[in-house]
């Protein structure tokens, strides 16, 4: 069986799950479904980022352990996860002993393969980002006399200490040559050159422990220091598989890191160059989607106008949720999320154009057959044009997601129903039941239920609870919607004459 393997960033514990946090792990959701129903063997990794001076910063602030802020906020994350129906398989905690045992054989891996050095290290530090700044950055950023960090513009601290290098530099040339010959490598195309240009400036090779806190992974044979946080976190890709046993875990190497623009350079050059050096698979794909405004306004902890995912899931659907999120924004760009907006696009397009014709072509079945679908007679050219546009949506779905289009998915799929609706104006099955013509009506509305069944089976990975209660009234002897597949369940003519659908209730009431 084809395996496929997605994952989300881990979320540090510092903070309490919001907009963002969902956005990457609904879209990961969507993947992981959709590559299920294909039939392919998934594994959906999301967890929590625990250790680090952030973290250790955070907890002292409340005056409590660092363990005891990640026991807290991963609870947080626990039972977050199903309100939105995210269907991951695995949940990795840093904090864990599978995952030290991981970063630990990461750390081995390194260092045997030479890659790993000692030195004393002098520079400026941003906590809040977890960044490093040398003196000619926090110059050439007119930060200098200010000495505030060049991305948030709060204080950095300078610092020096012993510290272990990881041989970054040693790997800019193999990096800039996997990137070049691996177009889909990095995505979208203007981050890809973004890294680029970056990895092309030249790399300094990269700290890798610290001294100065203790809230994290000892390095092995030397714990003293602790491993840097990002080669902890990222080493959790692996470590969520067995890694080191087996060293090359079946799922690996991933298909798609689905991450924030912010952590791309984490990811697109820290995390292959030291996979390059553990001589492990690079993963396939690297996509880096943008920022997320709330009307207009930047999420901020100072403002407190982070948008709270209790707060939303208050208000509506996680399916309506989950919709929007993906339908408003191109994936990879930012967007700003406003409640006029959601309203208006569930309006028009969940309530007015899938909700309407699954009511109206229910309501007619039942009103003029009692319920009972007919078999099609002879097909004409209006309903052969239906099948073809239903069978070639289906083809492009698959490749807009191929590329985490979610947009052009769902975009495709509304243009099916526009053209769903269309026909049942071109065709007024009113007017049919009128002239008595029984044939042509059964014809009709056999070809409005088939396309309604394969239109929820579509967006079925992006609104499971409600396309499950779609199906449900198409399909009303089916028991569990998460069993259906493309592979089984995806042809035109599934369907029967005969088989009997459920009366209309309607799961898109209008938002007032
Ligand atoms: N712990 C690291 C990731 C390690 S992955 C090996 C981290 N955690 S985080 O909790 O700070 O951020 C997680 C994700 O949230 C990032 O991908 C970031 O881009 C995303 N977002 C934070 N604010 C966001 C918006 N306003 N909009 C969209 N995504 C945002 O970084």
């Amino acid at each position: 069986m084809e395996r496929y393997y997605v994952t989300t960033p881990i979320y540090y514990v510092n903070d309490e799950p919001h907009l963002g946090h969902i956005y990457t792990t609904i879209a990961a959701d969507v993947l992981a479904r959709y590559q299920r129903m294909s039939g392919r063997d998934v594994f959906f990794l999301t967890g929590v980022d625990e250790h680090g001076q952030k973290v250790e910063q955070a907890a002292a602030a409340r005056g409590i352990a660092p363990i005891a802020l990640a026991d807290q906020v991963v609870e947080r994350y626990r039972t977050l996860w199903p309100e939105l129906a995210i269907s991951n398989d695995d949940f990795i905690r840093t904090s864990s002993e599978r995952h030290k045992a991981g970063v630990q054989a990461m750390w081995r891996k390194l260092e045997n393969a030479g890659t790993i050095y000692k030195d004393f290290y002098e520079d400026w530090y941003c906590v809040p980002c977890e960044t490093y700044w040398t003196e000619t950055q926090l110059k050439d950023a007119d930060c200098w006399d200010s000495t505030t960090c060049p991305d948030c513009k709060r204080a950095v601290e300078k610092i020096q200490e012993e510290s272990y290098f990881f041989r970054l530099s040693a790997f800019q040339d193999r990096l800039v040559e996997h990137i070049r010959a691996n177009p889909d490598f990095i995505a979208p195309a203007s981050r890809r050159n973004e890294v680029l240009s970056f990895v092309e400036s030249g790399l300094r090779d990269l700290s890798i422990s610290r001294t100065t806190f203790s809230w994290g992974i000892p390095v092995p044979g030397d714990d003293k220091h602790v491993i840097y946080v990002w080669i902890d976190a990222l080493t959790n890709y692996l470590s969520a598989l067995g890694f080191p046993d087996p060293e090359t875990p079946v799922h690996w190497p991933a298909d798609v890191h689905l991450i924030g623009k912010d952590i791309l350079r984490f990811h697109a050059v820290y995390w292959p160059a030291m996979l390059m050096a553990a001589d492990l698979p690079l993963p396939k794909r690297i996509f880096a989607h943008g920022w997320w405004t709330v009307e207009g306004e930047k999420m901020s902890k100072s403002k407190g106008n982070a948008l709270r995912p209790a707060e939303l899931l208050e208000q509506y659907d996680a399916d309506v949720l989950r919709y929007f999120l993906l339908r408003e924004v191109p994936f990879g760009q930012d967007g700003d999320f406003s409640f006029s907006a959601l309203k208006q696009r569930y309006n028009s397009e969940l309530a007015n154009d899938v909700g309407n014709l699954l009511n109206r072509s229910l309501a007619m079945l039942n009103k003029y057959q009692q319920g009972e679908l007919l078999a099609a007679g002879e097909e004409q050219a209006v309903d052969r044009a239906l099948i073809a546009d239903v069978e070639a949506m289906q083809r492009d779905v698959a490749a807009a997601l191929e590329k985490q289009a979610f947009h052009l998915a769902l975009e495709r799929i509304n243009e099916v129903v526009r053209h769903g609706n269309r026909y049942v104006e071109e065709n007024a099955p009113w007017s049919l039941a009128k002239a008595g013509d029984s044939a042509r009506l059964a014809t009709v509305l056999y070809h409005l239920v088939e396309m309604l069944r394969l239109v929820a089976l579509q967006l079925l990975p992006f609104m499971p609870e409600k396309m499950s209660r779609m199906l449900a009234q198409i399909q009303p002897e089916m028991e569990d919607a998460g069993r259906l597949s493309f592979v089984e369940h995806g042809g035109w003519g599934v369907l029967q004459g005969g088989h009997r659908c459920a009366k209309p209730q309607p799961i898109f009431p209008r938002m007032e």
